[in-house]
């Protein structure tokens, strides 16, 4: 019902976001990752489709279902994001990242299974692309969104994210807030400052969050 009467703020709108945490492996069997459940990207991909436009939703290992009338893909690590996103741009007008993309990578991922030898041991780490901020300098780069999840100095953090990696808006919140939750308590920084959002369903965050990118599209 509710999809039935969301109104169409999106029609003609082509919509690529990512979701979830990504998985970097370490050997076939343990690996890094990051805490995120993938139910705020979720649900904002179904806010976005139930808003009428076409949805490309890249999800990295979470066990949410997909979204009805939503084209997943699904990636293990931020490389495999970063292809598919790149894959999913052309003609899209907006690009969100609310994926918890792991920073670090293994430099090498072992073949076979590392064996425990009791001393202290390192591993070395390689960063990760950072996918958001590579769309959104791009030349022809859609209306670019992000998360910020902090645990402290929420403003400064999320305000600083928005201006380095040039986007439209940043949705922030503090981890405590939001982190595996079902509601979530977000504040919505774009060119005109902070609007504190209430605390609300990831449902209806996400259609709050849907009509602001909505505005700042007609603005574009
Ligand atoms: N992001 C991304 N690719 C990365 C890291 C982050 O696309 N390699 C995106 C996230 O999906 C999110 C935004 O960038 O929309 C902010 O992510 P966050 O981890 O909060 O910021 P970072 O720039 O990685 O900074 P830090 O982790 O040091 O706070
Ligand atoms: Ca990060």
């Amino acid at each position: 019902l509710v999809a039935f009467l969301a109104p169409k703020r999106l029609v003609g709108r082509r919509v690529v976001l990512t979701a979830g945490p990504t998985f970097e492996a370490i050997d076939p069997v343990r690996g890094i990752t990051n805490s995120s459940s993938g139910r705020m990207g979720f649900a904002l991909a179904r806010a976005c489709r139930q808003a009428g436009a076409e949805v490309v939703l890249v999800a990295g290992p979470c066990a949410q279902p997909t979204p009805l009338g939503v084209e997943r893909v699904d990636v293990t690590g931020a490389r495999d994001m970063r292809e598919a996103v790149l894959a999913a741009l052309p003609g899209s007008d907006v690009f969100i990242g609310v994926a918890a993309v792991a920073d670090y990578r293994p430099a090498a991922a072992q073949e076979h299974k590392i064996k425990k030898s009791g001393a202290a041991m390192t591993l070395e780490l390689l960063p990760n692309p950072d996918i958001l901020a590579e769309v959104a300098a791009r030349d022809d780069a859609p209306l670019c969104v992000g998360f910020a999840a902090e645990s402290r100095d929420l403003d400064r953090h999320a305000e600083a994210k928005r201006v380095a990696k040039r986007l439209a808006l940043v949705v922030g919140n503090l981890v405590q807030d939001g982190l595996g939750t079902e509601d979530n308590q977000v504040t919505l920084y774009d060119e005109q400052g902070a609007h504190p959002l209430a605390r609300a369903s990831k449902d209806v965050v996400a259609r709050e969050i849907v009509a602001r990118i909505a505005a700042l599209l007609a603005h574009r």
